[in-house]
C-alpha cells in the first residue's frame, strides 16, 4: 500500500486474478491502478511546470513546457507493455534532453516526498567535471542503488541525495542499477520505474557495440520485468538518451526489440517564451528560422551575438565537415541543392557511387533521420528544413548549405546565411 493513495490493498486472492487480465475483478482493480497512475501523472506535470533551469552562472529561467513529452513518457512507463522496457530516446544536439529528464526526475522525487506515487525516476549521468557517474533518484531508490553499486565500487558515496561512483563506467553503473531493481525486495508494489542513462555517445566505430548493448538490454529488461511483475506487479523502463544521429542506424538491425523515441527542439510558442525570459531582443522570425527552436542555440546567440554564432556554425561545423570533399565541388553543389530542396533527398544520396554526403552530414550531427522509427514525442513543426524521413538538426545548417550552393563557395558569411533564411 502506497502512501498518498487510498486504494484498497491487494489481497493475495485478488492478486491471483490479476494476471492474465481478462477477469472482471482484475480489470476493475487494474482500472483503479490506471486511475491512480493518471492522477500521479497530473501531479508530476504540475511540478514540472514550476521548474526552473540555470542557463549559466547567475541566470535562471523557468523551464518551458515539455508537457506533451512528459505525459507521453509517463504514460508509456505507466501502461505496462506500451513501451517494451528498453527504449532509445534521441534528438538534436542541445534540444533539451538532459534538462528535461533532470527536471522530470526532480518532479517525481518531489511528488514522492509529498505523499508518494507509483512512479520512480532514476537519472544516471556522467559528470565530466568530477569524472564520476551520478544517479539522482527518489528516496528509497537511492538505497537500492547505493547497495547495488557498493558491490562493484566500495568507494561509492551518497552526496546530497545523489549516489556517486568514480570507479564505474556509465554503462556498468546503469546495468547494475537495472539489475538490482529487478531483484530488490524493496522496490514498491505496482511501481513504475523509469531509469534513464544520459548521453550515450555513438560513433561509427562503436555502432556494432551499441547494437549488441541494445540487444542485451532488451533481453535483460524482459527478464527483469517478468520477475518484477510476478512479484510486485511493477514495471521498469530503461531508457538510453543519445544525441548522435548515427544511433538511429542501430534501428535497422535491432529494430523492434527496443522502442525508439524522437525528441525535438522546442515548438515555436515555447521557444518564444524562452526567448522572452532571456530578454532576447532580435527579430523573432529570423531567430526561429535559424535556430528552429533549439534552446542551446538561443543561449549561444545570447552569448556570442547572432552573427558570432553563425560564424561558428559556418566555419567550425559546416565548412569543417565539407572541406575534405570540396575537390568534388560540382557534384557536392548538386547534392546540396537537392538536399536543401527536400531533406528527404538525403536518402537518394546514399547510393554507393554517389559522394557520401548523406553519411557525412549524419555523422557530424548536421542532419538526423526522423522516420522509419516509431514516433516523435515532440510535435515536429512543418518547415522546409524538416522532411518526412530526414531533417536538419538546426535550420542554420540548412541555410548555410543553401548559401554555399548558391555562391558555389565554402566561405560564406553570416550575412549570406541570414539572407537565405529571410528569403525563404
Ligand atoms: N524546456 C526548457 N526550458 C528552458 N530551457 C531549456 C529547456 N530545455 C533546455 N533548455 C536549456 O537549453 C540548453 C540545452 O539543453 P540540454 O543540455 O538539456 O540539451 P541536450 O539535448 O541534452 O543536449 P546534448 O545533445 O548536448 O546532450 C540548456 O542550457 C538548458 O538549460
Ligand atoms: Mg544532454
Amino acid at each position: 500500500m502506497l502512501p498518498g493513495h487510498d486504494l484498497v490493498p491487494v489481497t493475495p486472492i485478488l492478486a491471483l486474478f490479476m494476471f492474465p487480465v481478462g477477469n472482471i475483478v482484475a480489470e476493475t482493480y487494474l482500472d483503479l491502478v490506471e486511475d491512480m497512475l493518471k492522477k500521479d501523472i497530473d501531479l508530476i506535470v504540475r511540478r514540472l511546470r514550476e521548474k526552473r533551469t540555470q542557463v549559466r552562472e547567475g541566470l535562471e529561467v523557468g523551464f518551458v513546457d515539455r508537457e506533451r513529452e512528459a505525459r507521453t513518457i509517463l504514460e508509456g512507463v505507466a501502461r505496462i507493455r506500451l513501451l517494451r522496457g528498453a527504449v532509445v530516446l534521441y534528438g538534436p544536439k542541445g534540444c533539451g534532453k538532459s534538462t528535461f529528464f533532470e527536471k522530470m526526475t526532480e518532479s517525481v522525487n518531489e511528488v514522492n516526498k509529498g505523499g508518494g506515487t507509483y512512479f520512480e525516476a532514476i537519472y544516471v549521468k556522467r559528470d565530466e567535471v568530477e569524472s564520476a557517474v551520478k544517479a539522482m533518484s527518489s528516496g528509497n531508490m537511492s538505497e537500492i542503488i547505493f547497495d547495488a553499486i557498493k558491490s562493484l565500487d566500495p568507494s561509492v558515496s551518497f552526496e546530497g541525495g545523489v549516489v556517486v561512483s568514480a570507479a564505474l563506467s556509465l554503462g556498468r553503473f546503469f546495468g547494475r542499477v537495472v539489475e538490482a531493481l529487478s531483484l530488490s525486495r524493496k522496490a514498491k508494489d505496482h511501481g513504475r520505474i523509469l531509469v534513464v542513462m544520459d548521453e550515450r555517445k555513438v560513433e561509427s566505430r562503436d555502432l556494432r557495440a551499441f547494437e549488441s548493448e541494445l540487444e542485451s538490454l532488451a533481453d535483460s529488461m524482459r527478464r527483469a520485468n517478468l520477475k518484477y511483475y510476478q512479484e510486485k506487479r511493477g514495471y521498469i523502463t530503461a531508457m538510453i538518451l543519445t544525441s548522435d544521429a548515427l544511433a538511429a542506424r542501430a534501428w535497422q538491425r535491432v529494430g523492434g526489440k527496443v522502442d525508439w523515441l524522437l525528441m525535438w527542439n522546442l515548438p515555436r510558442g515555447d521557444f518564444e517564451r524562452l526567448a522572452d525570459q532571456l530578454g532576447v531582443d532580435m527579430d523573432r522570425d529570423l531567430l526561429w528560422r535559424l535556430t528552429g527552436g533549439n534552446p542551446r542555440a538561443l543561449e549561444d546567440i545570447l552569448a556570442s551575438g547572432l552573427d558570432g554564432w553563425l560564424a561558428i556554425i559556418i566555419k567550425d561545423k559546416v565548412m569543417e565537415t565539407l572541406e575534405p570533399y570540396w575537390d568534388h565541388k560540382s557534384r557536392l553543389v548538386e547534392a546540396i541543392r537537392e538536399i536543401t530542396e527536400s531533406p528527404d533527398n538525403l536518402g537518394r544520396w546514399r547510393r554507393p557511387n554517389e559522394p557520401p554526403i548523406a553519411e557525412i552530414l549524419l555523422r557530424s550531427n548536421i542532419t538526423i533521420r526522423i522516420a522509419g522509427l516509431p514516433g516523435p514525442i515532440t510535435e515536429l513543426p512543418k518547415e522546409p528544413w524538416i522532411g518526412e524521413r530526414y531533417a536538419f538538426q538546426l535550420p542554420a545548417y540548412y541555410y548555410t548549405l543553401k548559401a554555399m550552393a548558391r555562391k558555389e563557395v565554402l566561405e560564406v558569411a553570416p550575412g549570406d546565411v541570414r539572407r537565405e533564411a529571410l528569403e525563404a
